[in-house]
């Protein structure tokens, strides 16, 4: 691992390094929300006000950090979340991330809007990945992804339902994001500051979407995310969109984007393994509540039923414990590996998961806690 990854002792690190690194369409598409960004901040300062009982006396010599996740063995209590656009924060940055999480352990979740295809990422990694879909109006595309995601060996679905239109993002608008990036003089100003981002772009299998390219009509031609995503995505999405997708996945299925107790309680009987409360990292609904707040109602509701996971603004290996004490079985990491990755590729994602790992570590040691499995909220002063 490079030096200067070493010297990273915190996400805060990684972000910084990013944002160096990354040119600043796609820096900022990984990093803002919708909006005012409302929903955005609430994430981070729920977790945040979170504080934790200082616990001694308590024999914490044997930790342990291992869990399972929809069903899969997880070294940690958290998987790689789906990121679109990977593949621009670094070149082939699916595959250098789910390489990451597979060496350390953890379960990869891969986007329908990834760079690199499914295909491609199934033939660079050694073990199955995630896949996560969107449903969109071609729903022929959507059996074919289904099908394709059997044939990749993925060993978990995930529906994302909280996008079935897009929040705006005022960054990407006032950017003009587009995939593949439009050469426009700012860009090109912007990239020549950041060559070690442009070389390994253009070493790159793709430069679009690699899932996409081919099958989706205009999708070989630069669109802007917006643009695209208001034209293909399907705001009729509902619950029988999942019954007929429940019928075409034989796997775990996981129902991400849960913020209300009352679709809880639907996903739940749903035939979904996994329930992810979530906001999209404050990326959708700007105003509704942060996912920490959400989390315990949820939790209680369904926990015993399906796996509660969690995401929205974890940080820390003390954000993922804040998320377990209030209930999350897991937790699905979006950001803080993004920032890694951009930072420095697999070597910047490795050292994400060091930290995370880390800070679980002595976290759990200073609140006496020995299992990632029984912490409870006991463990929140
Ligand atoms: C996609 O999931 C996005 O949030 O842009």
């Amino acid at each position: 691992m490079p030096a200067r990854l070493r010297k990273a002792t915190s996400i805060a690190d990684l972000r910084e390094m990013a944002l160096h690194r990354v040119p600043r369409a796609f820096f900022q598409y990984g990093d803002h929300g919708s909006y005012a960004q409302a929903t955005l901040n609430a994430n981070r300062h729920g977790l945040e006000a979170l504080r934790f009982r200082q616990r001694i006396g308590i024999d914490v010599g044997t930790r342990d950090l291992a869990t399972t996740i929809a069903g899969e063995p997880s070294s940690l209590p958290f998987a790689f979340g789906p990121i679109g656009l990977l593949g621009m924060q670094h070149g082939d940055g699916e595959i250098l991330a789910c390489r990451a999480a597979q060496a350390a352990g953890i379960p990869f979740c891969l986007s329908t809007m990834s760079i690199c295809s499914i295909e491609d990422v199934a033939a660079a990694v050694e073990k199955p990945f995630w896949f996560q879909l969107y449903v969109m109006r071609d729903r022929g595309f959507v059996r074919d992804m289904i099908a394709r995601a059997i044939a990749a060996r993925c060993s978990a679905l995930m529906v994302t339902m909280d996008m079935n239109m897009l929040g705006q993002r005022h960054c990407d608008v006032k950017n003009g994001l587009t995939v593949p990036p439009k050469v426009t003089l700012a860009n090109l100003v912007d990239v020549a500051t950041k060559p070690g981002w442009g070389l390994s772009v253009l070493r790159g299998k793709r430069k679009t979407f690699g899932n996409l390219a081919g099958r989706i009509k205009g999708m070989d031609s630069v669109t802007t995310l917006a643009q695209w995503v208001s034209t293909q995505f399907d705001p009729t999405l509902n619950w029988r969109d999942i019954e007929w997708i429940r019928g075409l996945w034989p796997g775990p299925l996981v129902i991400k984007g849960v913020l209300d107790v009352e679709d809880a309680r639907i996903a739940a009987t749903s035939g979904a393994t996994s329930i992810v409360v979530s906001n999209h990292g404050g990326r959708q609904l700007d105003g509704a509540p942060s996912s920490i707040s959400a989390l315990p109602a949820i939790a209680e509701a369904v926990g015993s039923q399906t796996e509660v996971l969690f995401d929205g603004g974890i940080r820390s290996g003390q954000d993922v414990l804040r998320a377990l004490a209030l209930g999350a079985h897991a937790c699905i990491i979006g950001r803080a590996y993004i920032y890694g990755l951009g930072a420095g590729g697999e070597a910047g994602v490795t050292r994400a998961i060091q930290i995370l790992r880390s800070e679980l570590d002595t976290t759990m040691a200073l609140t006496g806690t020995t299992s990632v499995r029984s912490v409870s909220r006991s463990v929140i002063a």
